[in-house]
């Protein structure tokens, strides 16, 4: 008997109530208490960890691993093949380490500030285009035009994917993500493994200074990883570079534009708060509701309940991040909040390898957003506008902004 029957009658909490508001959802499993046996929509049972103590401590508990194979219930998620599986973020131990070291010289902070001057001027050009957006039609997407081209450019850039197919996988990815059949997720993934191991084959025969062509090297002159881990790095390095910068530039300028004391207009008059606006829209705007799953290698009690080995754990960190007891006010967006310990970014040994490039994008596309847009406002009221929100995201489908004429 699978254990989805025996577990038939679990509360599933992501439902629609989940998607009008996520974080009342949360403020109410919080009070019940940390941990919650809780059913997915896709019929799978997951120990849900909603306590900010909780998830800090869970983020590196070694006891908690990111390894399917340590699974017992057959948690499968995307079931994804192992041309894109053999990640990061599937991987412990010794594994895991071998590979973060091939790549992580290429996203430390000297080497991001590398990139300022490009991804500057890459977000010059897209506030350019906005604008002529703003001004020919009267209204723009922040998403679609500024948020989503943004960051795929950047680390297309770093991993030299041809412009043209840039915006492809970006489709093929949201399909991924959410999808509306079972049938569309297989296409998806077929389609994204077809064009990253066509991309791994067109570099082999053109080698660039690029980091797939470094990768590539370390896999071929080297041995230092195999074909599948290989393609599954390019892959997560794609998808994490790409998606979640988008959502939280978007989400972070709603909450700018949106929320009360104004602090987009504070941001403009002292764009100097900037870096620090952006580690509380981390807190406050994230987009990523739970960290990747992880598996109990042996029975662990969180919170006061034993979760036995082999169930699924997920760590919530949109309910760590609203959590009284750890921030104060938690559903105020407050710049000058002393706290800036957020868990946006993981913790531990699977800490957003990407974390100085997220910083950098967001950073730079915030301030030239606000200065080049001083009137720029919200074009549809903030309660209609269209999200995705699933128990993995809470992000904006869709940001109109318009520029409220001189007063
Ligand atoms: C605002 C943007 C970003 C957010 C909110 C974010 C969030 C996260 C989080 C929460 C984790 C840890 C997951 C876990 O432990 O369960 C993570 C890991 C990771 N992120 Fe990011 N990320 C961002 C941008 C990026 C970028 C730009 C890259 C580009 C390289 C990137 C690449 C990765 C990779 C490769 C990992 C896995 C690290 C490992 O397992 O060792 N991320 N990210």
């Amino acid at each position: 008997m699978s254990e989805t029957t025996v577990d038939a009658a679990l509360p599933q909490p992501f439902g629609e109530e989940f998607r009008a508001d996520p974080y009342a959802v949360y403020a109410r499993l919080r009070a019940e208490g940390s941990v919650h046996r809780v059913e997915l929509p896709d019929g799978s049972p997951v120990w849900l960890v909603t306590h900010e103590a909780d998830v800090r401590a869970g983020l590196s508990d070694p006891r908690l691993s990111v390894d399917k194979r340590h699974s017992t219930t057959g948690f499968s998620g995307f079931s994804l093949p192992p041309a894109l599986d053999r990640n990061l973020l599937n991987l412990d131990g010794a594994d895991h380490l071998r590979l973060r070291r091939l790549v992580s010289q290429a996203f430390t902070p000297r080497h991001v500030e590398m990139l300022r001057g490009g991804i500057r001027s890459a977000v010059d050009g897209l506030v350019e285009r906005l604008a002529e957006r703003i001004r020919s039609t009267g209204r723009g997407d922040v998403v679609a035009e500024f948020a989503k081209p943004l960051p795929l450019h950047v680390i297309g850039e770093l991993l030299r994917v041809p412009a043209a197919d840039r915006h492809r996988f970006s489709g093929w990815v949201a399909g991924m993500l959410t999808p509306r059949s079972r049938e569309e997720l297989a296409a998806a993934i077929d389609q994204v493994r077809e064009f990253l191991t066509g991309l791994v084959a067109d570099r082999r025969a053109h080698p660039g200074d690029d980091l797939l062509s470094g990768l590539i090297t370390a896999r071929d002159a080297e041995d230092r990883l195999s074909e599948d881990e290989l393609v599954s790095l390019a892959f997560l390095i794609l998808m994490a570079g790409s998606e979640n910068v988008q959502h939280l530039i978007s989400n972070g300028l709603l909450t700018l534009l949106s929320h009360p004391g104004e602090p987009a207009a504070v941001l403009r008059a002292r764009p100097e708060l900037l870096p620090e606006a952006v580690e509380e829209l981390m807190r406050h705007a994230h987009p990523n509701q739970t960290a990747i799953r992880r598996f109990t290698v042996e029975p662990v009690e969180i919170g006061g309940t034993e979760i036995p080995a082999g169930d699924t754990v997920l760590l919530c960190l949109g309910s760590a991040h609203r959590d009284p007891a750890r921030y104060p006010e938690p559903d105020r967006f407050d710049l000058h909040r002393t706290d800036k310990a957020h868990l946006a970014l993981g913790q531990g040994l699977h800490y957003c390898l990407g974390a100085p490039l997220a910083r950098l994008q967001t950073t730079l596309a915030l301030e030239a957003l606000l200065r080049r847009f001083p009137r720029l406002k919200v074009a549809d009221p903030v309660e209609r506008l269209p999200w995705n929100t699933t128990f993995r995201f809470h992000a904006l489908r869709e940001l109109p902004v318009t520029e409220e004429p001189l007063g």
